[in-house]
């Protein structure tokens, strides 16, 4: 009876856990699309590493460019060492219009922590600090999901204005890819087995 009620419950749960959880082939699959996005310079310009320096690329000062007046972020990531970052780039909920004016967005411009850097990293190594709370700013896959949706930056990143490009897809299209990924087990190209 005990054989018969189990097996029961399997058959009612093993065609939707099928249905529902993605397999590590579509995993990899939705990383790839992940990673155009962290991989754009309207996310890899301020996710840079400890020499605090923000990028102009993809701004028509060339692919290498860092941010001009030898603007520095230190290690408080604001500026503060130098010239803060709010002595340009206000904090406004307006439509940037203005090509080549300093960005603005609705919360204080500044740079990730050092150890959320993207620029110049393979997908393999983004995609296993991305899922490493250690180097993701302590987040999980829902938590991720929350700061993707909620961050003012990302949003300004999809939406730069201004003459901007953007990366490929929808907010919507990366939130989904990511509850896939993570759905999968956060499955990475380096991986083994
Ligand atoms: C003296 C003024 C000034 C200061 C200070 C300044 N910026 Fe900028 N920033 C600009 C201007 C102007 C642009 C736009 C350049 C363009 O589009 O040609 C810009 C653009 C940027 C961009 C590129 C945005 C994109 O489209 O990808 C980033 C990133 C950035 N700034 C970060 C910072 C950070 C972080 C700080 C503080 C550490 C800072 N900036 C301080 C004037 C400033
Ligand atoms: C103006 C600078 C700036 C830009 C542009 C920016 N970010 Fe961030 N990002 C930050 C800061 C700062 C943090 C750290 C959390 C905080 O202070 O809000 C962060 C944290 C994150 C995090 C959570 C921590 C992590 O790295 O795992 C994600 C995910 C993220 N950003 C994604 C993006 C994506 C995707 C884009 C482009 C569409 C982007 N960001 C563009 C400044 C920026």
């Amino acid at each position: 009876m005990r054989y018969l009620s189990t097996c029961a419950a399997l058959m009612l749960v093993a065609p939707a856990f099928a249905q529902e959880a993605p397999d590590r082939a579509e995993g990899l699959a939705a990383w790839d699309r992940i990673f155009t996005v962290t991989a754009h310079p309207r996310c890899t310009n301020c996710h840079v590493g400890e020499e605090g320096q923000p990028m102009w690329q993809g701004l028509g000062y060339g692919p290498e460019a860092v941010h001009g007046m030898n603007v520095r972020a230190g290690e408080s990531r604001i500026g503060a060492e130098s010239i803060p970052c709010d002595a340009c780039h206000v904090t406004s909920a307006a439509a940037n219009t203005v090509p080549h004016a300093p960005p603005h967005i609705d919360d204080a411009w500044r740079l990730p922590p050092v150890e959320l850097a993207w620029l110049g990293k393979s997908s393999a190594e983004v995609c296993a600090q991305l899922r490493d709370p250690e180097t993701n700013d302590g987040h999980d896959i829902a938590s991720l999901v929350d700061h993707l949706q909620n961050s003012a930056f990302v949003n300004w990143g999809f939406a730069p204005g201004a003459g901007r490009s953007v990366p490929e897809g929808t907010l919507d299209a990366l939130v989904h890819d990511v509850t896939v990924w993570g759905a999968a087990g956060t499955p990475c190209a380096g991986d083994q087995g």
